[in-house]
């Protein structure tokens, strides 16, 4: 048994006061929204954890900054070794963002035998596995519930209330800017653009809107799920991106006519001991508890074995809402001080990494074409789907005038290989001038 080299011998002895203290590194809006919930639910804490939490030290870029709260001068400060080296911080609470930063001043925290709560979800899709591994070295903890779906409880759903369950699939719409987007754009019928500066306007996307709208973040997000959903160790460079900037108006138009929504799903799927993890536009339809997630709220589905459908609601981001799922994390980690059991609760990914490949991957798929409008135009279409095993499911032609049309389509399933392949093949033909839209479809009759 190793030596619980960290534990204060004090701090399981339930019948004292102690105080735990906690070093932030940021106070920006999380930082912020971490700060007040320490304040204002000091008392509900308390009798949580039998622990006064009061936070210590608090690491910014400028000291002058005025803050929403009110907070000690003294408390600030912009040297990060007056928290990572600080004999009196307990718990160290990473929520500056960044990625080499931020994982340097982890890994010291760790190695200073300090707990880490985190909410960076770019810095744990790329370097979470090995943070993790140097926590249980130093016997601490290092939890990032809020890494993914802010205010939601989805990572310890999947590690605690869902851990006898096998996990079979779990699709998400993770990314709160987007989704928001794609709702004005169905409800509304606004173009692409438009909505971006919306989002921009009112602080949902940021100035570079890449990560957000190429479907970066939500990608970090599903290769978070998918490890610790699966067991495996999954990098985010095995999952599939597809972000939504190539979505148009008459893309929503024609989904809804079909009975769908359009969404940005992140979906991460098992089937035997094979996984599969894309993030892409995607029709999901009517009847899908999905669909009906709309603005800036996420939510995730997870189907097990066992338990079936489950799905998870709430709000993604903001202030308060990622503020909760943080502190939450700040009162399990007391908890386990309580205990003395800090850093033993990990379990590290043990499954082997199959990756499903693309030859087995099946889904419906949306296709718009335009096309010539002359006769045998449809033929030609039938007779290259059935070269690729692809056959249709629904079907819609619109004249578009100078002796062009639009055929709008949903397939039966076909393999994401053979749709690849035929898009290749129809590229160069002449019948069709362009493929203007392919998207996923997830539910609905031909799922
Ligand atoms: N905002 C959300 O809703 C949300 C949701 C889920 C997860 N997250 C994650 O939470 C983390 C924080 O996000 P946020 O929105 O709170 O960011 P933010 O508002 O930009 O705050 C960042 C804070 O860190 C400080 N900081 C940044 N770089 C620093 C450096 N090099 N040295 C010293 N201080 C530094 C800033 O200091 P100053 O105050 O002096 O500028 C600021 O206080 C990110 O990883 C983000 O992905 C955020």
């Amino acid at each position: 048994m190793r030596a619980l080299k960290n534990l204060k011998p004090s701090v399981n002895d339930a019948s004292e006061n102690h105080t735990i203290n906690i070093g932030l590194l940021g106070l920006g809006t999380v930082g912020t929204g971490v700060y007040r919930i320490i304040q204002q639910h000091q008392e509900d804490l308390y009798h949580q954890t039998n622990c006064t939490i009061k936070v210590e030290k608090a690491l910014v870029q400028s000291i002058d900054k005025q803050r929403a709260i009110d907070i000690d001068a003294a408390a600030l400060t912009t040297n990060s070794e007056d928290i990572v080296m600080n004999e009196d911080i307990d718990i160290v609470v990473e929520v500056m963002g960044g990625v080499e930063e931020a994982r340097q001043l982890i890994a010291q925290a760790l190695e200073q035998g300090k707990h880490v709560v985190t909410a960076n979800k770019d810095l744990v899709a790329l370097h979470g596995a090995e943070l993790l591994t140097l926590a249980s070295d130093n016997d601490c903890d290092l939890f990032y519930e809020a890494s993914v779906a802010g205010g939601i409880p989805i990572l310890r759903a999947l590690v605690e209330g869902l851990s006898s369950d096998r996990i079979t699939k779990m699709m998400g719409i993770l990314n709160g800017t987007t989704n928001y987007m794609l709702t004005r754009m169905s409800q509304e019928g606004l173009d692409y653009k438009t909505c971006l500066t919306q989002a921009q306007e009112l602080g949902y996307a940021e100035a570079d809107p890449t990560a957000d709208v190429e479907g970066l973040d939500a990608a970090r997000k599903i290769a978070i799920l998918g490890t610790l959903g699966f067991h495996t160790d999954v990098s985010l460079s095995e999952v599939k991106v597809k972000g939504i900037s190539s979505v148009t108006k008459e893309d929503i138009d024609y989904s809804q006519s079909f009975g769908y929504e359009m969404k940005l799903l992140g979906m991460a799927e098992r089937d035997g001991d094979e996984i599969e993890l894309s993030v892409q536009p995607t029709l999901v339809h009517h009847t899908h508890p999905l669909a009906s997630v709309n603005g800036v709220f996420n939510a995730v589905y997870v189907h097990g074995e066992a338990v079936g459908e489950t799905m998870f609601y709430g709000p993604g981001a903001g202030e308060l809402p990622t503020a909760t799922a943080v502190v939450s994390d700040l009162i399990t980690v007391v908890k386990n001080l309580r205990l003395g059991v800090n850093g033993r609760g990990m379990v590290a990914p043990y499954k082997e990494k199959k990756l499903k490949p693309n030859s087995r991957v099946y889904r419906p798929y949306f296709i718009r074409l335009v096309v010539k409008d002359q006769p045998g135009v449809l033929a030609y279409i039938t007779q290259t789907f059935a070269n690729f095993d692809m056959s249709i499911s629904q079907i819609y032609q619109k004249p578009l005038g100078n002796e062009r049309a639009e055929v709008v389509m949903i397939t039966h399933k076909v393999s994401l290989a053979s749709i690849e392949a035929w898009m290749e093949d129809v590229e160069t033909s002449t019948e069709i001038e362009n493929i203007a839209s392919c998207y996923a479809v997830e539910g609905g009759k031909q799922a």
